[in-house]
Order: C-alpha cells, then sequence, then structure tokens
C-alpha cells in the first residue's frame, strides 16, 4: 500500500491510512441515492482495505439503513438498544457518567451466530473532545504471518463461538446505575452458539483469514476450554500486534465499514465524563467456510 490514492477509481477517491488496512473514501455523499457503479466502487475500496472510512457525512437513521442496504440486508441486534423507531439501528451510547463502553476488547460482530455479520457500518452522532477511537486488525495479515506448522493445526480446527458470557454480563452491569454503557438488554438470543473453522476463506478476496476473537470464541470443536486456552489465549495476543492494525481517530459525521469476515475491531475506552453517541447497522452474513487448496501447509506435509 502507498500514501498516495489509489487511482483505478473513478467514482471516488481511495487513501490508504496505514499500512496494514483501511482507507478513506472522498468523493461520495452517503445521504444521497448512489449510482450502482459507486456502489460497486465502495464494495471494490471495502474487499482491498478491509474497513472503509468516510468524513464529514450528515445521515438520518433511514439514510444509513439506505446505506447498508446497498451491501446487504440488515441485521436486527436484541442486545442492544435501538435508536427509537429503527429496529436495525443500534445505539452506541456512552453518557459522561458511564464507566463502560462497547466493544473494549478485540472482536468480531455476531459470530455467535451461523451466519455472522458481513460487515457493520459505524455512524458517528457525537464524540468525545479526544479519545474513544477505534483499532482494527487485519486477520489475513495475522493468519499468514503464523509458521506453516502453525497454519496446518488451525486449518483443521473448528470452534464455538457463544454470546452467552459476554451479553449476560453486560446485561447485568446494564442494571447497576451508572456502571455501564447504553443499556444492554437480556435477550433469548444470549443461549445462541455456533460453530466456525477457525481459518476462513473470504468469499469475495479469496484470501485466508483468522477467525477466532476473544469475546466470542470459547472453545475449540472436540475440546474442552481448558484444553483450548492455551492456543486461543496465543491467538487472541498474536492478531492484535501492531503491524496488522490500524486506528481511526472520530470526528461528528464520521462513518467506518468494515468487513467482518477478514477484520477485528476495539473501542477505546479513554474518555470518561464524555459522551460519545454512535448509531450502527450491521449486514447479514453467509456461513464462514474454508477452501482446501493444493499449496495448503497440510497437504504439503501430508
Ligand atoms: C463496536 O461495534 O464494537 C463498537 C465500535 C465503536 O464504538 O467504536
Amino acid at each position: 500500500m502507498t500514501e498516495q490514492p489509489q487511482s483505478d477509481f473513478r467514482h471516488i477517491t481511495v487513501k490508504p491510512i496505514s499500512g496494514a488496512l483501511g482507507a478513506e473514501i472522498g468523493g461520495v455523499d452517503l445521504s444521497k441515492p448512489l449510482a450502482p457503479e459507486v456502489v460497486a466502487e465502495i464494495r471494490r475500496a471495502l474487499v482491498d482495505n478491509l474497513v472503509v472510512f468516510f468524513r464529514d457525512q450528515d445521515l438520518t437513521p433511514d439514510q444509513q439503513k439506505t446505506f447498508g442496504r446497498m451491501f446487504g440486508d440488515l441485521h436486527v441486534n436484541s442486545f442492544f438498544p435501538q435508536v427509537p423507531g429503527h429496529e436495525e439501528v443500534q445505539l452506541l451510547l456512552k453518557e459522561p457518567q458511564h464507566k463502560n463502553n462497547i466493544g473494549d476488547r478485540w472482536h468480531t460482530d455476531v459470530s455467535y451466530t451461523r451466519r455472522p455479520a458481513l460487515g457493520s457500518i459505524l455512524y458517528a452522532k457525537e464524540v468525545p473532545p479526544y479519545g474513544g477511537d477505534t483499532m482494527f486488525a487485519n486477520m489475513y495479515l495475522a493468519y499468514e504471518a503464523l509458521s506453516d506448522g502453525m497454519k496446518t493445526v488451525l486449518r483443521g480446527l473448528r470452534a464455538f463461538h457463544s454470546a452467552r458470557e459476554n451479553f449476560a454480563k453486560r446485561a447485568a452491569e446494564a442494571e447497576l446505575p451508572g456502571s455501564a454503557s447504553g443499556g444492554f438488554q437480556h435477550s433469548d438470543d444470549v443461549e445462541q452458539e455456533a460453530s466456525h473453522p477457525v481459518i476462513r476463506t473470504h468469499p469475495e478476496s479469496g484470501r485466508d483469514a483468522l477467525y477466532v476473537n476473544s469475546v466470542f470464541t470459547k472453545n475449540f470443536e472436540g475440546m474442552t476450554r481448558e484444553e483450548s486456552a492455551p492456543l486461543l489465549q496465543y491467538l487472541f495476543a498474536h492478531l492484535s500486534k501492531p503491524e496488522f492494525v490500524c486506528r481511526f481517530r472520530w470526528q461528528p459525521g464520521s462513518l467506518a465499514f468494515w468487513d467482518n469476515r477478514c477484520t477485528q475491531h476495539f473501542a477505546i475506552n479513554d474518555y470518561h465524563g464524555f459522551r460519545r453517541h454512535m448509531n450502527r447497522v450491521t449486514l447479514l452474513g453467509d456461513a464462514p467456510f474454508l477452501t482446501e487448496r493444493a499449496d495448503d501447509p497440510a497437504h504439503a506435509v501430508a
């Protein structure tokens, strides 16, 4: 990647913000209907850069939903509070008196369902004067940096993802006055869990990415949590190495659109005493899969 705008786009400008992932897109007003060729270029920029950012947008919840629907169907999240009248728009709100925020561990969205989120679109309504940045990590690079031996092991594994502990804890915290953000709700969906390959193939780029995360991934299939923990802990530490990461500074009107199939993100909780108000829509995805390849490390040692 270079710091120059990527030049093969005709309708938008695309400027990478780090060597790992992330690009800022210019030349488009997301509140307006977008021509199919503009949508196609945004989609290509997303697949190439994994997370894309837009500045100075002025979006109502309806306009954010319309933008999201250009890329897929919208997910209704039963844990998060919703923007009134918009069940597909999650309200991520931290008030000055709140201590906790949402998303302050590395994770990918909704991995506890059989069809985890394709992408998420987060729009900043109000941001603190400093802090509240979001970090993103490139799961292709995290996979590619592993040794052939580790790749071989991981390509043979699946892992269980569960919402139970994280969201039950969050919902309980939300009932303590002043201790939590955003009013997490109890939901029967807390019982959802799913098994996914530990390495997944991205259906559009064809590249393989690491797909375990510290919030929802509990154990490898066929192993206990205790047996799984050492390798999972290693992977959770590995996947957020600085060279795999970018960091985004929000302004009011900024919008981030990330691909959950090949990234993780982390919302930094360093702005106590200030308000941060974000609206999020999430795109439904497909069941993760892993493509076997003739040049797999697994095949090479077989
Ligand atoms: C999240 O979607 O996990 C929250 C991200 C953020 O608020 O920056």
